[in-house]
């Protein structure tokens, strides 16, 4: 639906990634000295379309080169006889010149210049058909992904159990997602793999490709913008934040996808207890991050930090206010009317513990709604184990101990 100023969004914001990465790539030469070299994504491709980089891509291309190619021949063609003939058969002086004998009628030039036409457009329609046909039946082989969209992250869930913020995919195979939405329209675009499909919520899609070059291993900061892999993005208006949409696609090798795989599907359980606010909590919040600030900025959604502004200002940070029982309530399918959180949580209250009322809020958001914020966080049910709620619930309880961006930096007076 509104598609068009989407994909004009996302040319802008290819481009700002492009110069984020040109300016990082002539950084300081001392620098890059000192420090270990980020590998950079080459931006290849030409004017018109970016780097191909799946086998569905050349017979995109094809048909995009024909269609252009033709319309650079019959548009300056055209242009050159009309400009040609007008000069030609323009009036000379004021005598009108009329030739009897001038023909009216050519039958050869007549049936070409529509039988011509006629068999390019029949062309062109089959390598369209053809194409569409091609994207849009997945081998029946397919390596599948489920991809579940929500404002504002995408989530990757893999057979083995493992999840990822970005989408890591074998090399070599073709890959099936099966996409589906929590909330509203979203749209799948992998531009290098000439790729896209709408994300409709109450309805599942596909969506498949396969890529055969290997871009190599996924990055430790998995926000890093320097790091090699494709562009995704979402491509249908979202929302607020829609633009946190965009993320990276990863290409490895079969031997290193089955070892990345293994690893993302047991990496929570391999955090000792002890470290799981200050090691699996940074990597979980980045899906909290579009919406919930650490600083006290606000966001979407309320502040993990102190706020400085709207209802929660001033009321400490979000473990504060809440186990203080500060935060006002304001709506949500669960609210009966009272006017603070602290009605909601203690012994034979709805809640027994703070921590059961955070708990209760991540799997179902609309339960009990913080004054001034409206139900627009998705559910994270069967997203998030007990394991990875210890590991955020934790996280806000030692809030102090994170920077801003919600990377650990110790504890304090250590
Ligand atoms: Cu999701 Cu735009």
């Amino acid at each position: 639906m509104i598609d068009l100023s989407s994909t004009l969004a996302n040319l802008a914001s290819n481009t700002v990634l492009a110069l984020q990465d040109a300016a990082t790539s002539t950084a300081p030469a001392a620098a890059a000295l000192a420090e270990p070299v980020v590998e950079q994504r080459e931006l290849t491709g030409d004017f018109w379309l970016p780097q191909a980089s799946s086998t569905l891509a050349p017979a995109t291309d094809f048909a995009f080169n024909a269609i252009t190619w033709l319309s650079y021949v019959f548009f300056f063609g055209i242009t050159f006889v009309l400009v040609y003939l007008t000069w030609k058969y323009r009036q000379r002086g004021t005598t009108v010149r009329y030739d009897a004998d001038a023909p009216v009628h050519n039958t050869p030039l007549e049936v070409g210049w529509t039988v011509i036409p006629l068999l390019l457009v029949i062309a062109i329609f089959f390598m369209g058909f053809k194409g569409y046909l091609d994207l849009s039946t997945p081998p029946k082989n397919a390596y599948e992904i489920n991809v579940t969209a929500a404002q504002w992250s995408w989530n990757f869930k893999y057979p083995n159990g493992a999840t990822s913020n970005d989408l890591v995919v074998p090399a070599g195979q073709p890959v099936k997602l099966v996409m589906r939405s929590n909330d509203v329209l979203h749209s799948l675009f992998i531009p290098d793999f000439r790729v896209k499909q709408d994300v409709i919520p109450g309805r599942y899609s596909y969506l498949w490709f396969q890529a055969d070059e290997p871009t190599g291993i996924v990055p430790e900061d998995e926000m890093a913008t320097t790091a090699k892999g494709h562009y995704l993005f979402c491509t249908e208006y979202c929302g607020t934040d829609h633009s946190n949409m965009n993320r990276k696609v990863f290409v490895l090798n079969e031997e290193d996808f089955k070892e990345w795989e293994e690893t993302q599907a047991r990496w929570l359980d391999e955090v000792p207890d002890e470290e799981l606010y200050s090691v699996a909590g940074p990597k979980l919040y980045l899906r909290c991050s579009n919406c919930h600030s650490i600083d006290g900025s606000a966001g979407t959604g309320p502040s993990w930090g102190d706020q400085t502004s709207g209802s929660i200002a001033g009321l400490g940070s979000l473990w504060t206010r809440t186990s203080d029982g500060k935060t006002p309530i304001d709506g949500g399918t669960r609210d009966d009317g009272g006017s603070t959180i602290s009605e909601y949580i203690g012994p034979g209250k709805l809640y027994e513990t703070p921590e059961d009322y955070i708990r209760a809020s991540i799997y179902n958001p609309g339960g009990l709604l913080v004054s001034g914020y409206g139900p627009n966080m998705p559910h994270f049910k069967g997203q998030l184990n007990d394991r990875a709620i210890d590991a955020l619930i934790g996280m806000m309880k030692q809030l102090d101990q994170f920077d801003a961006k919600g990377r650990f930096i110790g504890k304090a007076g250590n």
